[in-house]
This record gives structure tokens, sequence and C-alpha cells, in this order.
């Protein structure tokens, strides 16, 4: 497997999406973020796990290679910082610019020198088999991540009927309460009017003995 077609194709399904997030407005502009930062996070990892290890020896290479590590650094932090905001105003829109701009010189240094001096400091078969290592890690870390998200999913499904049967449950505990209250109220309405009945048969006993006085 070629690793500078892999990486280059990563590099244009950035592009595409860094046009995407031109164009998007309100939260859409930070679902198109999202994937970039998901796409940049794969794609840096994998660079530094496989790729500018195998760089980092040659004399060739060697410069360009540390330059590169510390232009990943930029982009984690720009990506870590950005990702904090929950809405995209003036100055994320000028903070996601300045990450486009570093993305694209990058990218720029890495096709038209690295890729170069690459091809003169490692053996064909070298390349191969770093082209081959970065599609498996990907490969995996795609899986893995999609086994997370549905995991998630599932957690969130999970929960949200856990809240629902809790929320019916109050309800019902809630209606038990009103009809007990209710019930209550009945309950002391009744007292009342026995209570109403006690005092008038004091009237009526009161009533006996003035017509035994009388007598
Ligand atoms: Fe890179």
């Amino acid at each position: 497997m070629d690793p500078f077609e892999l990486l280059k194709a990563d590099h244009r399904k950035v592009e595409e999406l860094f046009t995407q997030l031109e164009s998007a407005r309100g939260p859409a502009k930070l679902r198109v973020f999202e994937q970039i930062r998901t796409e940049l996070e794969l794609h840096t990892q994998i660079e530094e796990s496989i790729f500018y290890p195998a760089l980092e020896e040659p004399k060739e290479t060697h410069e360009l290679t540390l330059e590169a590590y510390e232009e990943h650094d930029v982009v984690k932090r720009l990506l870590k910082e950005l990702g904090r905001a929950r809405t995209a105003n003036e100055e994320w829109e000028a903070q996601a610019k300045v990450l486009q701009e570093n993305v694209e010189h990058h990218v720029e240094e890495e096709e038209n020198e690295l890729f170069n001096k690459a091809t003169r400091a490692l053996s064909q078969e070298d390349l191969e088999t770093l082209g081959e290592q970065m599609a498996n890690e990907k490969e995996r870390k795609l899986g893995r991540r999609g086994s997370k998200k549905a995991a998630k999913k599932g957690a969130k499904k999970a929960a949200k009927k856990s809240a629902s049967s809790k929320k019916s449950a109050s309800k019902k505990s809630a209606s038990k309460t009103q009809s007990a209250s209710r019930a209550a109220k009945r309950t002391g309405g009744s007292k009342k009017s026995g209570s109403k009945g006690t005092s008038k048969s004091s009237g009526s006993k009161k009533s006996a003995k003035k017509s035994a006085k009388k007598r």
C-alpha cells in the first residue's frame, strides 16, 4: 500500500470539510468542526505512531519530521480550544481560520517536501510496509470508534429509558399523593360536619336544660 496515497486521501477529505465549514451556519458549523476534529485526530495519531518515527532517523527527513511534530501540536491545541465552544462566534471563526491555515501549510509541506525526501530516504519495501501498517491502524481505530459510538448510543438509550420510567413512576406517586390528599380533604370535611353535629347536639342539650328550668 502506498503510504503517500493514504495520507493524501486524508488531506483531501479534510480540505473538503474545511470548505463545508466555510459555508455552514449556526449549529451546523460546530457539527462540521466535529468531523474535522475526528479526521485530524485520527490522521495525526497514525502519522505520529507509524510514519514519523520511521522518518526521524534518516538525515534527509530528520528536520522536517521534527517540524511536523511541532505543527501537529499547534493543530491539536487549536482543536482542543475550538472543541470547547458551544456556539461559533466571531472569535471562534477566527480561530477556526487559523486552524485551517495551519493545516494547509502542514499539508503543503508534507506533500511537496517530506514525501519526496521520504521516497529518497526509505526503500520501496519500507514504504509499502509503512503504508500497510497505517492502513491497518486506521481500520483498527475506526472499528474501535464505531463500537465505542454504538456503546455510547446504547448507554444513552438506557439512560433515557430509565429516566422516562422514573418520570412515570414519579407521576404515578404524584397522582397517588393527590388522590390521597383529596381523600384526606373529604374525611376532614366529614369531621367538620361531624363537629357541627356535635355543636347542634350540645345546642339541643342546652335547650333541654332551659326547658327543665322553666318547669
Ligand atoms: Fe501530518
